[in-house]
């Protein structure tokens, strides 16, 4: 990191699976005129490569050499990987699942490491993940724990695979994020958990517009 980069604001969101932080994150990037890192969606990209070249998911040198060299670009809403764009495929129930395993192993976390550093770019960044607050950017200027029950979860993941032409059910899903909330806050590294000085926002009753309003709110009033 260098000493221009420091001064970049980061407003970190973490949260688990569903709980409607990518769509917060994006909205507060775009009325602050931000860039966004999506970072679930690199182990997602990770996930679909290891998957399409028959990696073994014990094989962790080979997954993290892969996470290395992701040939990946984000343009507009849009995600490729090499020219194919891939922003509908890496969504798939399966492939998150997939995504959540390789994200437990250590060698992949570091080589998405400097790639995610790299995001930080004037005029600041909001970055959605798990880890964003607690090991990737932990001096961001505004940390925030974007969290809602797992059933308000359940019903989100619902609406959008469904919206998306994925065929879904609510009991699969459930007993998905259970499974996944789980994976991803008892793993050794970079575990989901709440930053020490992470605002916790509970969005179980709450709409969009407002979660964004209250990360808004709490942008404005934090000093870098
Ligand atoms: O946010 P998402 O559902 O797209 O993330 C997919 C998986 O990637 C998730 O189950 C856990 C993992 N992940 C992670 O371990 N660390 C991050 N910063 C982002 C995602």
């Amino acid at each position: 990191m260098t000493v221009s980069t420091i001064t970049i604001p980061v407003i970190a969101i973490d949260g688990p699976t569903a709980s409607g932080k990518g769509t917060v994150a994006h909205r507060v990037a775009y009325q602050l005129g931000f860039h966004y890192l999506d970072s679930g969606a690199l182990y997602r990209l990770t996930a679909l490569s290891a998957q399409r070249r028959e990696i073994d998911i014990k094989d962790e040198h080979a997954l993290a050499k892969l996470a290395g060299a992701l040939p990946c670009s984000f343009v507009g809403e849009d995600i490729f990987l090499a020219h194919e764009n891939v922003s509908t495929l890496i969504r798939a129930e399966q492939i998150g699942n997939l995504a959540s395993k390789i994200a437990a192993l250590p060698a992949v976390r570091q080589a998405l490491y400097g790639l995610q550093l790299n995001f930080r770019k004037t005029p600041g960044l909001v970055a959605d993940g798990r880890d964003m607050g607690t090991v990737i950017f932990p001096h961001a200027k505004l940390k925030v724990f974007l969290t809602a029950s797992v059933f308000a979860r359940a019903e989100r993941r619902y609406k959008q695979l469904i919206e998306k032409g994925f065929s879904a059910s609510i009991e699969d899903i459930l007993a998905d994020l259970r499974e996944r909330d789980a994976r991803d806050a008892n793993r050794v590294i970079a575990p989901l958990k709440p930053a020490e000085d992470a605002h916790i926002l509970d969005t179980s009753n709450m709409n969009i517009e407002a979660a964004v309003e209250h990360v808004l709110r709490w942008h404005a009033e934090t000093k870098i």
